[in-house]
């Protein structure tokens, strides 16, 4: 391990996205678009072994849960009904001189005041009191003390999907929607009518999700674009505590489960609580190379507001009458909430690990070997030994079947290794001259470097087993 302490610099881990092809910042050729990032082909791949681990222990594992996937694009209604339209607001505040933008709650921060959740005039009276003390706000960007007052502004993405005019008015905005789970609320009466789901149940969805951040920095931490994973579990209000600590254990267990250290993660109870909450906690990890724990996942008890809201916006019918007790009630839920590319990050930073290796650092992204990006990689020992790229080619294709590989025949053997390790694939295969003859190959670990010969009519059983 690197002696350096800290050496998980949010720099390194850019800088490893892009050169591996994990992430590119968007539109780069036409100089970047901001809080959008892009997923190159191990991004991709890594984004979709989270989200596969993600929905196995949510939806496949359990009975009690099904999945959906809902439009992107909804009903306008359903963000008036949701409380969107009127609370889902940051507060804004602006340098005059240098035009930057800011977050008032994120400038209290800084003083040590809780300002999560508070509302903007609660922003702007707690500013006037610290300019009292002679505690003067500056600009985060240009230092001027020549700023705004804290004012609303709407995270809502407004579209006016299908008008023939390109003017938003009142009667053609459309929104792009903010978190998943709307869909999951106006689809619950579809579920329960047409599948055999019966109170308590969850219904889970992975999809984009769209907020104007003010400020969206921190690499894919806060973006503008992102895609979230949300399962919304509808139940009888007299069962709600028992769950939620159930729903609790899960969530936290499937961090650990996917290795990350106990000791990087931390509960966040919530004081201030959002317009539908009714309690809330959030999983927090620890983002050293972003100055520390920071929110990775919400579970929240959103008590029977979305249900309610829906049915009162609607006109329709959502309640619940229960089969053997005939009550008849609007269920209560608890939602668990985590954003995919946070996610991705959280694990990337956990994963991140630099040796010394003779004297040179080693980087490697020591992922559990479910979620690597590549599972195997194959090499022939020399690219021009037309015998070696056969049988490496051989084993390639037998392999791939099963298993994301990659066939890698350029550079020496080291600058491979280095590569996979970069990209954090768990065992690399060479074919060497001894393959030839003995009919094995050296498999080598990436987190031990230990090389291992199998012969090759083992290898797919020592994969299974290892992998
Ligand atoms: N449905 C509840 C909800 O959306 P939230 O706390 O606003 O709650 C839940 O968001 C999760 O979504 C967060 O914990 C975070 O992982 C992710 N998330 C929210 N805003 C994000 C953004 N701008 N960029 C990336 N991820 C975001």
């Amino acid at each position: 391990m690197s002696n350096v302490k800290n050496y998980k610099t949010l720099e390194k881990i850019v800088s490893l996205c892009k050169r591996r092809g994990f992430i590119f910042p968007s539109s780069e050729i036409y100089g970047g678009f901001s809080a959008v990032y892009d997923y190159g082909p191990y991004g991709i791949e890594l984004k979709n072994n989270l989200s596969c681990a993600w929905w196995k222990e949510i939806v496949q594992k359990r009975e009690d849960v099904v999945g959906l996937d809902s439009g992107i694009f909804m009903h306008p209604t359903t963000w008036k009904a949701s409380g969107h339209l009127d609370s889902f607001d940051d507060p804004q505040i602006d340098c005059k001189d240098c035009k930057a933008r800011m977050r008032g709650d994120h400038m209290l921060e800084e003083f040590n005041i809780n300002a999560d959740k508070m509302k903007t005039e609660d922003i702007n009276k707690k500013i006037k009191k610290l300019k009292e003390k002679n505690i003067i706000l500056k600009c985060k960007n240009c230092g001027s003390k020549n700023l705004t007052q804290a004012k609303n502004f709407s995270l809502m993405v407004k579209s006016n999907l299908g008008s023939p005019t390109d003017v938003l008015s009142e009667d053609n905005i459309v929104y792009l929607r903010p978190e998943t789970c709307g869909g999951i609320y106006l689809n619950y009466k579809n579920i329960l009518d047409s599948t055999r789901v019966k109170i308590p149940f969850g219904i889970a969805q992975i999809g984009k999700a769209f907020r104007n951040e003010i400020v969206a920095r921190q690499f894919i931490f806060r973006t503008r674009e992102f895609e979230q994973m949300e399962m919304q579990y509808f139940l009888h209000p007299k069962i709600i505590q028992e769950k939620y600590n159930e729903w609790k254990k899960i969530r936290w267990n499937f961090y650990i489960n996917y290795g990350i250290k106990e000791e990087n993660l931390r509960w966040l109870k919530h004081e201030k609580l959002a317009h539908y909450a009714a309690e809330a906690y959030d999983i927090e990890y620890n983002f050293n190379a972003l100055g520390g724990f920071k929110e990775l996942e919400g579970i929240h008890q959103r008590g029977d507001w979305d249900l309610s809201q829906h049915q009162k916006f609607s006109g329709i019918k959502l309640d619940y009458t229960d089969p053997i007790t005939h009550e008849k009630y609007i269920p209560h839920i608890i939602e668990t909430s985590v954003g995919l590319n946070r996610m991705l990050l959280a694990f990337m930073h956990e994963a991140y690990t630099e040796e010394t290796v003779n004297k040179e650092t080693r980087v490697i992204l020591k992922f559990d070997k479910r979620l690597a990006p590549i599972k195997i990689a194959i090499f022939p020992l020399l690219k021009n030994k037309l015998e070696l790229v056969k049988k490496a080619r051989e084993i390639y294709n037998n392999l791939k079947l099963e298993y994301m590989c990659e066939f890698d025949d350029n550079g020496n053997i080291g600058k491979r290794y280095r590569r996979q390790d970069e990209i954090g694939t768990p065992y690399c295969v060479t074919v060497d001259f001894d393959s030839l003859e003995k009919n094995d190959v050296t498999v080598r670990d990436r987190d031990t470097m230990k090389q291992e010969r199998i012969k090759i009519e083992n290898l797919k059983k020592w994969l299974k087993e290892n992998l």
